[in-house]
């Protein structure tokens, strides 16, 4: 098993009488890439804004076995925003000197830090550009360099593609599983199903509480309570009664007869065989998943679209 290296327990964050983080625990493991999906107001920034000690809370978040009321703890964390928070009036090089200046990255350190993150955010060419005159995706790419600049353990990207085009969220993402690989480990937010898919374990929120954990297939099975096995028959009505009386969950849906298994990959063989030998021959066969998507609206009860 490997160690946590962000530990939430009961998390809950007021602002005032309004609860917008309830009661919540979670944990990210060392060198995962954990997905928090959510609809807006979900709690993921209060969430984030917890860990980085920037609102009062009640319950316990631990960093690396360590609590994350020492400034030295929050070092290890690198933050990306979900608002911008560059400054546009000063180059890139200048923003990325200023980030350094702030979490405290020694002099001698620094241009070698720089110039690794101009090479790898592809800004070379631009470093004695201003913010201003850069074009969105770029600014994109700067504010994670910047979140980097002291080589922190863990990065927190709150919607680090929001508002990107799919393009350059695919090259993002492509970004993050490569630092992810290199060690880095990731809490990342996000609302984009196909995002979600590229995560290893995901939490899905809603009004501040915590509706399901796991990973995108564990969730899509939660979702559904197993996986489905559409299959037809010459005799549907006669192939439905066979089923059901080996109990199997199943019903008639649309033209097909639907089977509800714990996984449908396995057990699919065993249904056309006890089928075949009822004289009743499968047709068609297919099993099926729920997409992520199916699973999200599910749990969030379908109010976000
Ligand atoms: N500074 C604040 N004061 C009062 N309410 C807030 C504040 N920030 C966020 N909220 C409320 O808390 C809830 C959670 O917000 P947030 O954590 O930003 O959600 P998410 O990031 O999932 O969209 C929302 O209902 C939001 O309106
Ligand atoms: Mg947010």
């Amino acid at each position: 098993m490997p160690k946590a290296k962000l530990v939430i327990e009961n998390l809950t964050v007021r602002y005032g009488e309004f609860v917008a983080v309830n009661k919540l625990s979670f944990q990210v493991k060392e060198g995962e890439i954990l997905g928090m999906l959510g609809p807006n107001g979900a709690g993921k920034s209060t969430t984030i804004k917890a860990i980085l000690g920037l609102v009062s809370f009640e319950g316990r978040i631990e960093i690396a076995g360590e609590d994350v009321s020492s400034v030295e703890v929050r070092r290890k964390i690198g933050y990306m925003p979900q608002s911008f928070s560059l400054y546009q009036n000063l180059t890139v090089e200048e923003n990325m000197r200023f980030f350094a200046s702030i979490y405290g990255v020694e002099k001698s350190e620094m241009s070698r830090r720089m110039d690794e993150l101009l090479r790898i955010a592809e800004l070379e060419r631009w470093k004695d550009k201003l913010v201003k005159n850069l074009s969105g995706g770029m600014k994109q790419r700067l504010m994670l360099a910047c979140s980097m600049i002291h080589d922190p353990e863990m990065l927190i990207l709150d919607e680090p593609t929001a508002g990107v085009d799919p393009p350059l969220r695919r090259a993002f993402w492509e970004h993050f599983r490569d630092l992810n690989k290199e060690g880095k480990t990731i809490l990342v937010t996000t609302h984009y199903m196909d995002e979600a898919e590229n995560c290893h374990r995901l939490i899905v929120m809603r009004n501040g509480a915590k509706m399901a954990e796991g990973n995108a297939d564990e969730i899509k099975r939660r979702a559904l309570g197993g996986e489905l096995i559409l299959i037809d028959s010459i005799k549907k009505q006669e192939a439905l009664r066979i089923l059901k009386s080996f109990g199997f969950n199943s019903e008639v849906v649309e033209d097909k007869i639907a089977v509800l298994v714990e996984n449908s990959a396995k057990t699919l063989p065993s249904v056309v065989e006890i089928l075949r030998k009822h004289n009743l021959p499968v047709t068609y066969a297919e099993t099926k998943k729920l997409t992520l998507e199916d699973a999200f609206l599910k749990f969030i009860g379908g109010e976000n679209g």
